[in-house]
């Protein structure tokens, strides 16, 4: 089952590009750009961490030693290239963080990723799509400044804006100019929220910012109505197995909030977040969840299926894509 759970195709629609750098990547970054990092040991960089807060210290530090538009290629060709290996995932919408750069403009960001999403495309099959995301941590300026640059520069592989950070800080309302002028220009719209925090930011999230996907959303289980909105809505919650635990490590793997939030009829996917922060790859996350839940080869098939329906893809693309995958699963 496990073989076959790393087999199948994958989509991924929550996973972060500057999470995604593996660990001797990220120090040979900061030694090349004289950047601090916690520890300059590859081993021990990524360890088991004490909370959201702190796991965003090192996050953090890893942005800034991503310097240089070939640093960024370099981290998204690598991103690409380590899940198209570890988990089989052929399509992923990746956020990234420009304003946690501010060596380099948006514009030269965006070339850079493209650059390295193309390179690993060809050499993997690999197919990536980008999330611009507001730090939420950030003054509201900087995120208004930062949706003008993405209209500004707007290119077909740029699908819509992200909010993400830690969700106890940057209330979602502050950020409702910054995705209306989003939404006036035709982006697609997500937020992390409730992730460790407030369950409150869902619906603000909804509303508010009028976000047609959550990420996270584990906290939603701590509040009847906003579970059964996301039911009865179908909202896709795009959940993250590994990150899920870490955040509840006093509980056991059958009893985490993701299986609950699947025992309620929520529409999510599986996503890995930070893959090697984590010590994850999307493989690993399928194996992990689907054991826990005790999957059936059908229901593994219909998780990696999930994620294609959540994705902001349009109709005809995703059922090609859709094709793709029923073809490679009838093979397996
Ligand atoms: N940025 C990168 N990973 C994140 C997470 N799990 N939550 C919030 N912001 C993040
Ligand atoms: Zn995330």
């Amino acid at each position: 089952m496990s073989q076959f759970l790393r087999a199948l195709p994958k989509a991924e629609l929550h996973v972060h590009l500057e999470g995604s750098v593996p660990a001797e990547l990220a120090v040979k970054l900061a030694a090349r750009n004289g950047t601090p990092l916690p520890t300059s040991d590859p081993a021990r960089l990524y360890r088991t961490w004490a909370g959201l807060a702190d796991f965003l210290v090192t996050y953090e530090a890893v942005c800034a030693a991503i310097v240089t538009p070939a640093d960024m290629a370099e981290v998204a060709y690598e991103a690409q290239a380590q899940a198209a290996r570890l988990g089989n995932v052929r399509y992923r919408e990746i956020f990234f963080n420009p304003t946690n750069h501010p060596s380099m403009t948006y514009r030269q960001q965006l070339e850079a990723v493209l650059d390295g999403l193309a390179s690993a495309e060809t050499d993997f099959g690999i197919v990536g799509r980008l999330i611009p995301a507001i730090n939420r941590s950030q003054p509201v300026s900087v995120a208004n400044d930062l949706v003008r640059e993405v209209i500004a520069h707007r290119r077909d592989e740029v699908l819509g804006i992200g909010l993400d950070h830690d969700d106890s800080v940057g209330p979602a309302p502050l950020f409702a100019e910054a995705f209306a002028l989003a939404a006036r220009n035709g982006l697609r719209r997500t937020a992390h929220a409730a992730e460790a925090h407030t369950p409150g930011q869902i619906t603000d999230s909804l509303d508010v910012l009028g976000c047609d996907r959550i990420d996270h959303g584990y906290l939603a289980l701590a509040d009847a109505a906003i579970t059964a909105r996301l039911r009865d809505e179908g909202t896709h919650v795009t959940t993250c197995w590994g990150t899920c635990c870490a955040h509840n490590p006093g509980r056991s793997q059958a009893d985490q909030p993701i299986v609950e939030m699947t025992a309620a009829s929520l529409n999510i996917s599986i996503n890995s977040d930070d893959p090697p922060m984590l010590g994850t790859d999307l493989g690993s996350e399928f194996v992990a969840a689907g054991l826990a839940m005790g999957w059936t080869r059908e229901q593994g098939i219909a998780m990696s299926l999930a994620a294609l329906d959540g994705a902001w893809l349009d109709d005809s693309d995703r059922a090609a894509l859709r094709r793709s995958f029923e073809a490679e699963i009838a093979a397996l």
